[in-house]
């Protein structure tokens, strides 16, 4: 009988308000019930969680975005995607700047990409997203994840109160990674309004929901008020100290809860290879 001792985790809070390290656990090894329990509530803790010097294949990161709920299909239909994607299992994103025979060979290849929330175009958006480090460039590409809950704690009474029960449109166009750029914008890819602070399902907490990135605007307000608005809200959603920075390894896993927290990149050198795997895990209710 395969009897396992609990796996005891250590988890190293990384910056006051988002993300931690996990440490003591191999993802590779099939982890107990009990296990699986202690990182979903650390998870929902932290907001973001790292995992360093995993060694994953692709059936690996498939297994573990299992820990956390139901794997996600990609964003939109694989048309869209580079070929590189015919090497990949299913609901597997490939975010890469390699490029073979001049064509890339994954999704999002270049350079710095604003705040966001992943897949908040989209009428249920998925909860969360792990990234998996195959190849990092020697500086540059950093992710940043900023606290959706600290934001909207400490943002101004005046400014809360006047977005308070508002919604708010967002969209997104496919290959667009800042705002305002037309140039890598394929086409429209889709669009949904949600609610400009989201109440998290399962810790009941609310959080700033709109971003840099894809928020076009609040619903039912002038454009002008709304972009004065946004503009204020963006500026404070993005304050350092509700910011963890992380510095990518190769054989980092990352999970982050896309309910509560927004993220974004740094620009890095071009002339060097990029490479992580990417898989989403499914929302099971609309954000309220
Ligand atoms: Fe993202």
């Amino acid at each position: 009988m395969d009897v396992r001792t609990p796996t005891r985790l250590e988890v190293i809070p990384l910056t006051k308000h988002i993300g931690a390290e996990v440490r003591g656990v191999d993802l590779r090894d099939t982890l107990d019930a009990g296990t699986i329990r202690d990182i979903h509530r650390v998870w929902l803790d932290h907001l973001v969680l790292v995992f360093r010097g995993q060694r994953f294949s692709q059936e690996d990161l498939v297994r573990v975005t299992g820990y956390f709920g139901e794997i996600g299909p990609l964003s939109r239909p694989l048309k869209y995607f580079p070929k590189g994607y015919a090497r990949l299992l299913p609901n597997i994103m490939l975010i890469s700047n390699i490029r073979e025979n001049g064509e890339t060979i994954g999704a999002l290849p270049d350079g710095e990409m604003h705040f966001h929330h992943d897949m908040i175009h989209a009428e249920l958006p998925h909860k969360g997203t792990l990234l998996y480090a195959v190849e990092i460039p020697s500086y540059g590409g950093d992710t940043l994840f900023a606290s959706g809950y600290a934001a909207y704690e400490t943002l101004d009474p005046a400014l809360r109160q006047r977005l308070e029960g508002r919604k708010a449109l967002n969209h997104y166009n496919y290959g667009t990674t800042i705002r305002g750029d037309t140039k890598s914008a394929v086409e429209a890819f889709g669009e949904a309004v949600h609610p400009v602070f989201r109440t998290h399902d399962e810790t009941g907490r609310k959080a700033i929901y709109v971003d840099r990135l894809m928020t076009m605007k609040i619903v039912d307000m002038a454009q002008e008020e709304s972009d004065e608005l946004l503009s204020a809200v963006f500026d404070h959603s993005e304050r350092a100290d509700f910011v963890y920075r992380h510095v990518w390894r190769v054989g980092d896993l990352l999970v982050w809860d896309n309910r509560c927290s927004a993220h974004a990149r740094d620009d890095f050198p071009s002339d060097q290879r990029r490479l992580l795997w990417r898989t989403t895990v499914k929302g099971t209710v609309r954000p309220y």
